[in-house]
């Protein structure tokens, strides 16, 4: 070891190594939370970003009439290609960030672009996997994967010849007559990941696409995206709740603050690829990123988890 790390305390070390990447960038943290561009996180450079949201505000109406801002200042960058997942607090605002980034919802302030245009509608180079099933319950299998390609105008016979070749990526072949209900709750996900494939999206969007699992499918789940993802090019934004599946999928992790959500940090996972999510979990890199990222996240929780205890109180 030499130079500016001998003599840091490992701890002291780790977390500049893991800063948040504005810090990295050679802001301060008063610089950082200043009035205008407060905990942007910024990507390393490169070419420009597929996904940019510049400044975003997201107001809702509330049952009662009232304005509930979800996101505020919200700062975010995906670079072409990268894996990015989103933590964040229960109810903090981050389905309500990939809404922006899909078209299903336009910002109240600020500005979202992908590909480098203004976000006006819904793009059919995203691809979104949502936090509920999303499958057609009335279509079997085949069909379902096959609807991509048949609303864009492709033929019956050539979308159902893509849809028996992503069955198979899946590792569904044998189920293409099987309808949702007659499918477990995994192979519905995987349905519903080919579904979203097939149409070689050049973003893909996945809300706790496996949160419902059990932890084995889950796993294989992971690596099979992970493959699927290697071989597309494509950028993804991934939400989830479990930090561990954030680092183990991800090239970048963002933590979202208790709602109205903003960026709190933006961690650069720095670990080798290709991974084996059941494997890369055991390597003391991963845990001293885990460490370094909890810190940031735990303190998030609590305040989400404080106004939630308040709230029932009253
Ligand atoms: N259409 C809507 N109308 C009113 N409020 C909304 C609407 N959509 C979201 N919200 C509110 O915005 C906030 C953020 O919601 P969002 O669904 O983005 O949270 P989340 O981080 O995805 O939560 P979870 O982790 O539970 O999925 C919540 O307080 C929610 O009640
Ligand atoms: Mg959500």
């Amino acid at each position: 070891m030499s130079g500016f790390w001998r003599g840091c305390p490992v701890d002291t070390m780790n977390r500049m190594r893991f800063m948040p990447t504005w810090s990295r960038c050679g802001h301060n943290d008063s610089q950082a939370a200043g009035r205008h561009g407060t905990f942007a996180a910024m990507s390393p450079p490169g070419p420009a970003p597929t996904i940019e949201l510049r400044g975003v505000y997201k107001r809702f109406l509330t049952p009662t009439g009232e304005a509930y801002t979800a996101l505020r200042d919200l700062n975010l960058e995906v670079q072409p290609g990268e894996f990015c997942s989103v933590v964040g607090p229960t109810g903090c605002g981050k389905s309500t960030t990939l809404a922006l980034i899909s078209g299903l919802e336009p910002p109240s302030a600020g500005e979202v672009q992908v590909f480098g245009k203004p976000v006006t509608g819904i793009d059919k180079d995203i691809g979104y996997v949502f936090q509920t099933d999303a499958v057609f319950p009335w279509k079997n299998v085949l069909d379902n994967v096959a609807a991509g390609p048949r609303f864009r105008g492709q033929n019956k016979r050539a979308a159902h010849e893509r849809a028996r070749d992503w069955i198979a990526r899946v590792g569904l072949t044998g189920f293409e007559s099987h309808y949702p209900h007659q499918l477990s709750g995994g192979m519905r996900k995987r349905v519903a990941l080919a579904q979203t494939l097939i149409n070689n999206p050049r973003i893909i969007l996945m809300d706790e696409p496996f949160s419902a699992l059990d932890v084995q499918t889950r796993t294989l789940m992971e690596n099979e995206l992970l493959a699927l993802w290697s071989a597309s090019g494509a950028s993804v934004v991934f939400v989830t709740h479990d930090l561990e599946e954030a680092i183990a999928l991800s090239d970048r992790v963002f933590v979202l603050t208790a709602g109205p959500a903003t960026i709190k940090g933006a961690y650069q996972v720095d670990l080798p690829r290709p991974r084996n999510v059941a494997e890369i979990r055991f390597q003391p890199r991963f845990n001293e990123i885990y460490q370094v990222i909890w810190e940031d996240l735990r303190q998030e929780v609590l305040v989400s988890y404080e106004r939630a205890k308040r709230s029932i109180a009253a």
